[in-house]
Protein backbone atom coordinates (compact mmCIF):
# COMPACT_ATOMS: atom_id res chain seq x y z
CA UNK A 1 0.00 0.00 0.00
CA UNK A 2 2.75 2.19 1.03
CA UNK A 3 4.70 1.49 -2.31
CA UNK A 4 1.46 2.54 -4.76
CA UNK A 5 0.83 5.18 -2.38
CA UNK A 6 4.67 6.71 -2.95
CA UNK A 7 4.87 5.56 -6.90
CA UNK A 8 1.71 7.73 -6.94
CA UNK A 9 3.41 10.42 -5.53
CA UNK A 10 6.28 10.59 -7.46
CA UNK A 11 5.23 9.36 -10.55
CA UNK A 12 4.46 11.11 -14.11
CA UNK A 13 1.03 9.45 -13.96
CA UNK A 14 0.18 12.11 -10.88
CA UNK A 15 1.21 14.77 -13.17
CA UNK A 16 -0.67 13.68 -15.41
CA UNK A 17 -4.14 13.16 -13.33
CA UNK A 18 -3.42 16.58 -11.97
CA UNK A 19 -3.22 18.20 -14.89
CA UNK A 20 -6.39 16.87 -16.21
CA UNK A 21 -8.17 17.78 -13.05
CA UNK A 22 -6.59 21.57 -13.56
CA UNK A 23 -7.37 21.53 -17.34
CA UNK A 24 -11.09 20.35 -16.66
CA UNK A 25 -11.56 22.79 -14.05
CA UNK A 26 -10.82 25.72 -16.25
CA UNK A 27 -12.15 24.24 -19.18
CA UNK A 28 -15.74 24.13 -16.95
CA UNK A 29 -15.21 27.96 -16.03
CA UNK A 30 -14.51 29.04 -19.46
CA UNK A 31 -17.36 27.21 -20.66
CA UNK A 32 -19.93 28.32 -17.73
CA UNK A 33 -18.57 32.13 -18.78
CA UNK A 34 -19.26 31.89 -22.45
CA UNK A 35 -22.28 30.51 -21.72
CA UNK A 36 -23.64 32.90 -19.18
CA UNK A 37 -22.28 35.39 -21.16
CA UNK A 38 -24.59 34.37 -24.44
CA UNK A 39 -27.94 34.05 -21.99
CA UNK A 40 -27.70 37.74 -21.21
CA UNK A 41 -26.91 38.69 -24.98
CA UNK A 42 -29.35 36.70 -26.56
CA UNK A 43 -32.55 37.02 -23.78
CA UNK A 44 -33.52 39.59 -24.88
CA UNK A 45 -33.99 39.01 -28.76
CA UNK A 46 -37.62 38.94 -29.97
CA UNK A 47 -37.47 35.90 -31.87
CA UNK A 48 -35.34 32.80 -30.79
CA UNK A 49 -34.19 29.35 -32.84
CA UNK A 50 -32.43 27.17 -31.05
CA UNK A 51 -30.32 24.03 -31.72
CA UNK A 52 -29.13 21.30 -30.17
CA UNK A 53 -26.35 19.40 -31.03
CA UNK A 54 -25.58 21.18 -34.02
CA UNK A 55 -23.68 19.79 -37.48
CA UNK A 56 -20.54 21.77 -38.90
CA UNK A 57 -22.40 25.04 -40.13
CA UNK A 58 -24.36 27.42 -37.80
CA UNK A 59 -28.12 27.10 -39.41
CA UNK A 60 -29.21 31.28 -40.08
CA UNK A 61 -30.55 32.77 -36.84
CA UNK A 62 -30.19 30.33 -34.73
CA UNK A 63 -28.48 29.91 -31.46
CA UNK A 64 -27.03 26.64 -30.49
CA UNK A 65 -25.68 24.35 -27.67
CA UNK A 66 -23.49 21.46 -27.25
CA UNK A 67 -22.23 19.53 -24.77
CA UNK A 68 -18.53 20.65 -26.34
CA UNK A 69 -17.50 23.94 -27.18
CA UNK A 70 -16.91 24.93 -30.81
CA UNK A 71 -16.58 28.10 -32.98
CA UNK A 72 -20.07 28.01 -33.47
CA UNK A 73 -21.48 27.12 -30.22
CA UNK A 74 -23.51 29.73 -28.07
CA UNK A 75 -23.99 27.64 -24.85
CA UNK A 76 -22.04 24.59 -23.72
CA UNK A 77 -24.37 22.47 -21.43
CA UNK A 78 -24.74 18.43 -21.33
CA UNK A 79 -28.42 17.72 -21.87
CA UNK A 80 -28.84 15.32 -19.52
CA UNK A 81 -29.25 18.15 -16.93
CA UNK A 82 -32.24 20.82 -17.16
CA UNK A 83 -31.24 23.47 -19.52
CA UNK A 84 -29.41 26.60 -18.35
CA UNK A 85 -32.69 28.90 -19.73
CA UNK A 86 -35.69 30.71 -18.41
CA UNK A 87 -39.45 28.82 -19.32
CA UNK A 88 -41.17 30.17 -22.46
CA UNK A 89 -37.61 31.22 -23.83
CA UNK A 90 -37.68 30.03 -27.91
CA UNK A 91 -39.89 29.65 -30.65
CA UNK A 92 -38.32 26.86 -32.56
CA UNK A 93 -36.05 24.55 -31.34
CA UNK A 94 -34.44 21.63 -33.67
CA UNK A 95 -32.80 18.71 -32.53
CA UNK A 96 -31.28 16.21 -35.04
CA UNK A 97 -29.16 12.88 -34.33
CA UNK A 98 -28.52 14.54 -30.46
CA UNK A 99 -31.55 13.09 -28.66
CA UNK A 100 -30.24 9.29 -29.46
CA UNK A 101 -27.46 10.13 -27.07
CA UNK A 102 -29.73 10.86 -23.87
CA UNK A 103 -29.99 7.58 -22.34
CA UNK A 104 -33.47 5.94 -22.59
CA UNK A 105 -34.77 6.96 -18.99
CA UNK A 106 -33.82 10.29 -19.14
CA UNK A 107 -35.73 10.81 -22.26
CA UNK A 108 -39.10 12.00 -20.08
CA UNK A 109 -37.28 14.22 -18.19
CA UNK A 110 -35.58 15.88 -21.46
CA UNK A 111 -38.47 16.38 -23.22
CA UNK A 112 -40.41 18.09 -20.01
CA UNK A 113 -37.65 20.51 -20.85
CA UNK A 114 -37.55 21.19 -24.16
CA UNK A 115 -41.13 21.96 -23.27
CA UNK A 116 -40.96 24.16 -20.62
CA UNK A 117 -38.22 26.53 -22.46
CA UNK A 118 -40.52 26.84 -25.56
CA UNK A 119 -42.90 29.67 -25.80
CA UNK A 120 -46.43 29.12 -25.97
CA UNK A 121 -47.16 27.73 -29.70
CA UNK A 122 -43.46 27.49 -30.11
CA UNK A 123 -42.35 24.19 -31.77
CA UNK A 124 -40.00 21.41 -30.94
CA UNK A 125 -38.86 19.32 -34.35
CA UNK A 126 -36.73 16.32 -33.64
CA UNK A 127 -34.99 13.86 -36.14
CA UNK A 128 -32.90 10.29 -34.95
CA UNK A 129 -31.98 7.22 -36.59
CA UNK A 130 -34.99 5.15 -36.84
CA UNK A 131 -34.87 1.81 -34.61
CA UNK A 132 -38.73 0.27 -36.40
CA UNK A 133 -36.40 -0.13 -39.53
CA UNK A 134 -33.06 -1.08 -38.06
CA UNK A 135 -35.73 -3.44 -36.18
CA UNK A 136 -37.78 -4.38 -39.73
CA UNK A 137 -34.30 -5.34 -41.41
CA UNK A 138 -32.62 -7.33 -38.90
CA UNK A 139 -36.31 -9.54 -38.64
CA UNK A 140 -36.41 -9.68 -42.84
CA UNK A 141 -32.77 -10.97 -42.63
CA UNK A 142 -33.24 -13.48 -40.25
CA UNK A 143 -36.81 -14.41 -41.37
CA UNK A 144 -36.58 -14.39 -44.83
CA UNK A 145 -32.96 -13.78 -45.63
CA UNK A 146 -33.41 -10.40 -47.44
CA UNK A 147 -30.15 -7.75 -46.76
CA UNK A 148 -31.43 -3.92 -47.13
CA UNK A 149 -28.85 -2.67 -45.26
CA UNK A 150 -27.27 -0.58 -48.28
CA UNK A 151 -30.39 1.72 -48.06
CA UNK A 152 -28.53 2.86 -45.43
CA UNK A 153 -25.09 5.42 -45.72
CA UNK A 154 -23.42 3.42 -42.73
CA UNK A 155 -23.88 0.38 -45.10
CA UNK A 156 -20.28 1.38 -45.59
CA UNK A 157 -18.34 1.05 -42.37
CA UNK A 158 -19.36 -2.92 -43.02
CA UNK A 159 -17.49 -4.77 -45.66
CA UNK A 160 -19.10 -7.64 -45.18
CA UNK A 161 -22.03 -5.88 -45.07
CA UNK A 162 -23.02 -7.89 -42.02
CA UNK A 163 -26.76 -7.18 -41.18
CA UNK A 164 -26.39 -7.52 -37.33
CA UNK A 165 -23.24 -5.86 -37.51
CA UNK A 166 -24.70 -3.18 -39.22
CA UNK A 167 -27.60 -2.81 -36.79
CA UNK A 168 -25.28 -2.74 -33.67
CA UNK A 169 -23.36 0.20 -35.11
CA UNK A 170 -26.96 2.00 -35.66
CA UNK A 171 -28.13 0.93 -32.19
CA UNK A 172 -24.78 2.04 -30.38
CA UNK A 173 -23.24 4.27 -32.91
CA UNK A 174 -19.37 3.37 -33.90
CA UNK A 175 -18.53 5.98 -31.27
CA UNK A 176 -16.57 9.00 -32.87
CA UNK A 177 -13.15 7.27 -34.16
CA UNK A 178 -11.27 8.67 -30.55
CA UNK A 179 -11.36 4.92 -28.99
CA UNK A 180 -13.28 7.22 -25.71
CA UNK A 181 -16.24 4.69 -25.02
CA UNK A 182 -17.54 6.78 -22.63
CA UNK A 183 -17.49 10.14 -25.67
CA UNK A 184 -20.91 11.58 -25.35
CA UNK A 185 -21.43 10.39 -28.94
CA UNK A 186 -22.34 6.84 -28.01
CA UNK A 187 -26.66 6.56 -28.44
CA UNK A 188 -28.55 5.54 -25.38
CA UNK A 189 -32.17 5.20 -26.62
CA UNK A 190 -33.50 3.23 -29.83
CA UNK A 191 -36.80 4.95 -31.07
CA UNK A 192 -39.38 3.96 -33.27
CA UNK A 193 -42.01 6.43 -34.73
CA UNK A 194 -44.90 5.51 -32.02
CA UNK A 195 -42.17 5.82 -28.98
CA UNK A 196 -40.94 9.19 -30.21
CA UNK A 197 -44.43 10.30 -30.60
CA UNK A 198 -45.39 9.61 -27.07
CA UNK A 199 -42.21 11.32 -26.01
CA UNK A 200 -43.91 14.40 -27.31
CA UNK A 201 -47.58 13.39 -26.51
CA UNK A 202 -46.57 12.73 -22.49
CA UNK A 203 -44.32 16.26 -22.47
CA UNK A 204 -47.75 17.77 -23.29
CA UNK A 205 -46.94 18.52 -27.14
CA UNK A 206 -49.86 19.40 -29.08
CA UNK A 207 -50.09 18.85 -32.98
CA UNK A 208 -47.70 16.01 -32.54
CA UNK A 209 -46.76 14.74 -36.36
CA UNK A 210 -44.27 12.61 -38.35
CA UNK A 211 -41.69 14.90 -40.80
CA UNK A 212 -41.10 14.15 -44.14
CA UNK A 213 -37.72 14.91 -46.22
CA UNK A 214 -38.37 18.16 -46.74
CA UNK A 215 -38.55 19.47 -43.26
CA UNK A 216 -34.98 18.47 -42.64
CA UNK A 217 -33.02 21.81 -41.77
CA UNK A 218 -29.17 20.80 -41.49
CA UNK A 219 -27.66 17.62 -42.43
CA UNK A 220 -29.95 15.20 -44.44
CA UNK A 221 -29.60 11.97 -42.77
CA UNK A 222 -31.09 10.07 -45.81
CA UNK A 223 -33.33 6.71 -45.06
CA UNK A 224 -33.06 6.47 -41.83
CA UNK A 225 -33.91 9.65 -40.46
CA UNK A 226 -37.33 9.44 -37.96
CA UNK A 227 -38.34 13.09 -37.81
CA UNK A 228 -41.56 14.24 -34.90
CA UNK A 229 -42.30 17.95 -34.79
CA UNK A 230 -45.03 19.45 -32.16
CA UNK A 231 -45.97 22.37 -30.62
CA UNK A 232 -46.42 23.66 -27.42
CA UNK A 233 -50.27 24.74 -26.16
CA UNK A 234 -50.52 28.45 -27.05
CA UNK A 235 -51.73 29.25 -23.53
CA UNK A 236 -49.45 29.82 -20.25
C1 LIG B 1 -24.30 13.09 -34.47
S1 LIG B 1 -24.00 14.79 -34.11
C2 LIG B 1 -25.38 15.54 -34.94
C3 LIG B 1 -24.97 16.76 -35.71
C4 LIG B 1 -26.07 17.40 -36.57
N1 LIG B 1 -27.14 17.93 -35.75
C5 LIG B 1 -26.60 16.43 -37.59
O1 LIG B 1 -27.80 16.19 -37.65
O2 LIG B 1 -25.77 15.90 -38.37
C6 LIG B 1 -24.50 14.85 -32.39
C7 LIG B 1 -24.25 16.20 -31.75
O3 LIG B 1 -24.84 16.21 -30.45
C8 LIG B 1 -23.90 16.66 -29.48
N2 LIG B 1 -24.20 16.00 -28.20
C9 LIG B 1 -24.05 14.68 -27.90
N3 LIG B 1 -24.43 14.43 -26.63
C10 LIG B 1 -24.84 15.62 -26.11
C11 LIG B 1 -25.33 16.02 -24.83
N4 LIG B 1 -25.46 15.12 -23.83
N5 LIG B 1 -25.64 17.31 -24.63
C12 LIG B 1 -25.49 18.23 -25.63
N6 LIG B 1 -25.03 17.92 -26.87
C13 LIG B 1 -24.70 16.62 -27.11
C14 LIG B 1 -22.55 16.25 -30.06
O4 LIG B 1 -21.47 16.97 -29.51
C15 LIG B 1 -22.77 16.51 -31.55
O5 LIG B 1 -22.56 17.86 -31.87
Amino acid sequence: MKNIFYSFKNSRKRDRVLQKLHLSFFLKIKNNYKTSKNIRKNKTKDKRFLEIGPGLERLPDFETLNIIDGEDVDYIHNIFKPFPFEDNSFDLIYASHVLEHVPWFLQADVFKELYRILKPAGQLEVWVPDGWKVISSVYEFEINGINNIDKDGWYRFNDEKDVVTWANGRIFTYGDGSDDIYHPNWHRTLYTPKFLTNLFKKAGFLDVTLMDESEVRGYNHGWINLGVKGRKNDKL
